[in-house]
């Protein structure tokens, strides 16, 4: 028998391996649409049901408690119930939350919506990456990995036309009536769609071959790598029967290190990636678009389409990410990423700190001279820009590849559940930052792009090429 090929020999069926994955992406695109509908409702929300800053800032926030738990419950039941169920059972979260969130009586039942709705976002942050890696040939794992990523820009992308359109037909706000019930209700029930799409398409697609070993059926398994591989099959599910225990199912205990002190490194590598994928601040840029965009001296109305730049941006530069990301490979990319974050985001704490103080709604704020005003515009597209092209996808890349069979799913979640609680802990204290400076806000997060730096280049492997089984 010839030897296992290595993955740069390995011939594989393009076009499966990317319907599979461009499936399980659906998770990433309710993802995106999740987290970013809430924008377009939240100041209709907060008049309709009188709330106050601290109640309407927990309306938002909310879900993403439901994300950690999700993120970290997902990972552990998909190694029971298997990867494609986990993904029906997001879908169905994302179905009720949509529905139940259009037709809140007050702020008290919108929240368990809101977080119904996380636990599915949570979920579907894990299970994409997972079940990706899981049927990618190596070769091209991190291209197909990073259509995750290409489907949450897109699903903020649509949140964000979606909400706009909603308010435009009813007359132009999100408190208007439309059919009867206001604006802001049909842009949260307008999930139910991608939802229901998602849920389908989950039950289409076979389950991971990766899990179906774990679980012993040789047979099912060889049947799913044959659809995505042409050569190479049972030496694959040899290396795979190898690296799988009987008993895959991973517990919190495999986690530790022998004699069960302390995360194994990897582990805490996964969390740091994602810790760090959050606190260079990339979500204020996204959550609380409009308070930048007015503060470099935009309008109102020139912040949206500002906003609608910064998510067409992502988008393409995910694309730059998908062409790059199997050549020059995940570290590469998190280097120059970060590099670049450092710089744009440095420019902008830089602006922000040394920009003269006048009074204004709020109490003072930093009043940007024209030019200030153009470079604090430039480097915050090109910070999402840096952003994009790397930490973005590759994060999500690397945590679905990074763990061997046996602590997958495990190890994702809990990767994944830090990376919700540092999105929350970053969101929720971006308005109290600001209050201080936002030259302090800015600087804080430079700081976090110069130490991911510091990071990548210690201690992150690069994964471009290899066996999930190698690593
Ligand atoms: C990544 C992050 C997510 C962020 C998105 C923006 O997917 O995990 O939090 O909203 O990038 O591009």
């Amino acid at each position: 028998m010839a030897s296992q090929p290595s993955s740069t020999e390995e011939q594989y069926a393009t076009g499966r391996a990317l319907i599979l994955a461009a499936v399980a992406a659906l998770g990433g695109f309710l993802f995106g649409f999740d987290t970013a509908v809430i924008n377009g409702t939240v100041t209709a929300v907060r008049a309709q049901f009188e709330m106050g800053s601290g109640l309407t800032g927990f309306v938002v926030s909310s879900a993403l408690l439901g994300c950690v738990a999700g993120a970290y419950l997902a990972g552990r039941l998909a190694d029971r119930i298997g990867r494609t169920r986990v993904m029906v059972i997001a879908a169905a979260l994302f179905f009720v939350s949509a529905a139940g969130s259009g037709l809140a009586f007050g702020p008290a039942d919108l929240i368990g919506w809101r977080v119904l709705g996380g636990l599915g976002v949570g979920a579907a942050s894990v299970i994409a990456p997972a079940y990706i890696a899981e049927i990618s040939p190596a070769s091209i794992r991190g291209r197909l990995g990073s259509l995750q990523q290409l489907a949450i820009v897109t699903g903020i992308f649509v949140a964000l036309l979606s909400d706009a359109w909603l308010a435009a037909i009813a007359g132009g706000a999100a408190e208007q009536l439309w059919w009867g019930m206001e604006a802001w209700r049909w842009m949260f029930i307008a999930e139910v769609i991608p939802a229901a799409v998602y849920g389908v398409m989950a039950l289409t697609i076979p389950e991971s071959p990766r899990f179906l070993v774990a679980r012993g059926d040789l047979e099912r398994a060889r049947a799913v790598l044959g659809e995505v591989l042409k050569t190479g099959i049972d030496d694959r599910i040899a290396e795979i029967v190898r690296t799988v225990k009987r008993d895959a199912r991973s517990s919190f205990r495999d986690l530790l290190n022998p004699g069960g002190r302390g995360l194994l490194p990897i582990v805490w590598i996964g969390v740091a990636l994602s810790v760090f994928q959050q606190f260079v601040g990339i979500n204020v840029i996204f959550y609380y678009s409009s308070t930048l965009w007015q503060s470099v001296g935009f309008t109102e109305s020139d912040a949206l389409t500002q906003t609608v730049i910064t998510s067409v941006t992502n988008i393409v530069v995910t694309l730059v990410a998908i062409a790059l990301i199997d050549k020059i490979g995940r570290r590469r990319l998190l280097t120059i990423g970060s590099v670049g974050m450092f710089l744009t985001l440095g420019t902008l704490a830089y602006i922000f700190a040394t920009a003269p103080l006048v009074q204004g709604d709020e109490g003072l704020e930093p009043a940007l001279g024209d030019t200030q005003g153009v470079i604090a515009l430039v480097a915050a597209n090109l910070f999402v820009v840096f952003f994009g092209i790397s930490w973005g996808p590759a994060v999500w890349v690397l945590l679905g590849e990074m763990f061997n069979n046996k602590i997958r799913g495990t190890a994702l979640g809990l990767a994944a559940a830090a990376q919700w609680l540092a999105n929350f802990a970053i969101s929720t204290s971006f308005p109290a930052m600001a209050d201080v400076g936002l030259g302090f806000a800015y600087g804080f997060y430079t700081l976090f792009a110069f130490l991911s730096l510091v990071f990548v280049l210690k201690f992150v492997p690069e994964t471009k090429g290899r066996q999930l089984e190698d690593m």
